[in-house]
């Protein structure tokens, strides 16, 4: 699977051109890609990094790492997934990652997805869908998560997120409108963000093989 991994985040480079500020995602294919982006390092203008992990990785291979705010929007985000359907709608946050990844793919004009053919399925669910609370939350969100969809909430003890968060991963979805569930999950208060990535889905997708195959 990890030669799969390689094999998409090395396609993802085909996207990269001179000049750009690069959107990095984060997990163990983003890893890939940015050891990949460290060939053109002197060719970027640096990147805007959705994970303290992925910023360590890109300053530990010379890439200057920006704030967004001082960017503006962004030509190109290069992430992960833990989950793809047909429409390139998205589960992630495997990684615990999903609320920065989810401003950088909102503020990026192509989204880039590179995953293993493991990641794909007819209806995205399988994978716990990971939403980010507020800690005092935690409770109330996970009550009416329930209420609303059946799903079960755990609470991915010990996790804290880059912004000071907690992790629900919800089971036993089958997600058949991913967009109204994204939108009614992002109405609870205390939920930072949901990592269902539907409203807002990858562009395209790049599958990793021999040869990596691009939708
Ligand atoms: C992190 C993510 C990752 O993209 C997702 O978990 C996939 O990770 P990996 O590339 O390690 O399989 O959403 O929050």
């Amino acid at each position: 699977m990890s030669d799969a991994k390689k094999l998409a985040a090395e396609k993802a480079i085909d996207y990269v051109q001179d000049g750009m500020i690069v959107g990095v995602g984060t997990g163990s294919t983003v890893a890939y890609f940015i050891d990949a982006l460290a060939a053109w390092k002197d060719r970027i203008a640096g990147a805007v990094s959705s994970s303290e992990q992925s910023t360590a990785r890109l300053r530990a291979h010379g890439i200057e790492v920006l704030d967004l705010n001082a960017t503006g929007p962004l030509p190109l985000y290069v992430d992960g997934a833990d989950e793809c359907d047909r429409h390139k709608r998205l589960i992630k946050g495997g990684g615990a990652a999903l609320t920065r990844e989810k401003i950088i793919a909102e503020a990026s004009e192509r989204f880039v997805c590179i995953i293993d053919p493991s990641k794909q399925v007819e209806v995205l669910g399988r994978f716990p869908l990971p939403v980010e609370v507020i800690p005092m939350a935690r409770s109330l969100v996970a009550r009416e998560i329930l209420r609303m969809t059946g799903g079960q909430p755990v609470w991915r003890d010990g996790v804290i997120t880059d912004n000071g968060n907690w992790i629900l991963d919800v089971h036993n979805l089958a997600i058949t409108d991913p967009v109204a569930l994204e939108r009614e999950l992002n109405q609870i208060p205390g939920v930072v963000s949901v990592g269902l990535f539907a409203r807002r889905p990858a562009d395209v997708v790049i599958v990793g093989g021999q040869p990596p195959q691009v939708l």
